[in-house]
């Protein structure tokens, strides 16, 4: 079971500091696999303030070449350097709002594990699309991708993400997730995380789904004591 935060463009390095030093003050792993996924700035103060907690830091973009003339991207060997150990890709706002696609995510997930990072992979349906019964068309399109990219990897983990859920407040019921999930599981042989809205209140009931394996928490994670409850309840629903 993996609870993994998603920060997005929250925290610089002196907040990061600060959280992540109360953060292993409330959260011990212990039976759980535990991440945070911090903007690039604040990696350093992320992989610094965690070392030795069990608590592993991950960067939440990374591009597919080492290096070159990319202006305003970070490479994956770069990120390993700094003690990252893995990275989500293709994200629905990097894909609604940054131009991503299911190729370049593609792209960036292979490049990622060939350096040996972990890679949460995120894919997703968009509402019209659910209303026009195509999620699991979408998701297979999506999901193809980066498998065609990646092949099989130990290091290789999906998040699904509708995104009608995301930042809303509105959840999958369990009942979508666990439909969705069990049909990605058809498609990919990986952990699949779900992702759209879960707080404390609805982490143990998402995370009790046969084919729930975790979760990616955005606006959640962002305090300390509501990431460390949907923990716990990753925590109670795993032993
Ligand atoms: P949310 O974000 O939990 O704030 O809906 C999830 C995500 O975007 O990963």
């Amino acid at each position: 079971m993996l609870i993994a935060g998603n920060w997005k463009l929250f925290k610089g390095p002196t907040e990061t500091s600060e959280f992540c030093a109360e953060l292993r003050r409330h959260v011990v792993p212990n039976g759980i696999d535990v991440v945070v996924c911090v903007p690039f700035v604040s990696l350093v103060a992320a992989v610094t303030a965690l070392d030795g907690s069990g608590v592993r830091v991950f960067a939440q973009n990374a591009h597919w070449q080492e290096t070159g003339p990319y202006t305003g991207e970070v490479a994956a060997g770069m990120l390993a350097e700094l003690g990252v150990t893995g990275t989500i890709v293709g994200h629905s706002e990097r894909r609604q709002l940054f131009g991503e696609t299911d190729e370049t995510a593609a792209r960036r997930a292979a490049h990622a594990l060939a350096s040996g990072l972990d890679v949460i992979a995120c894919v997703g349906e968009l509402e019209a699309e659910r209303d026009e019964e195509l999620t699991e068309d979408v998701l297979g399109r999506q999901v193809g991708a980066i498998i065609e990219a990646t092949g099989a990897s130990p290091r290789l983990t999906i998040a699904y993400e509708p995104v009608w859920a995301i930042g809303t407040g509105k959840t999958a019921t369990p009942e979508q997730a666990q439909s969705a999930h069990a049909f990605i599981r058809t498609l990919v042989d990986a952990p699949i995380l779900y992702g759209g809205s879960v707080k404390p209140e609805n982490a143990a009931v998402l995370l009790g789904e046969p084919d729930v394996d975790g979760a990616l928490v955005g606006g959640a994670s962002l305090d300390v004591d509501s990431f460390a409850a949907i923990c716990a309840a990753a925590r109670s629903v795993s032993v």
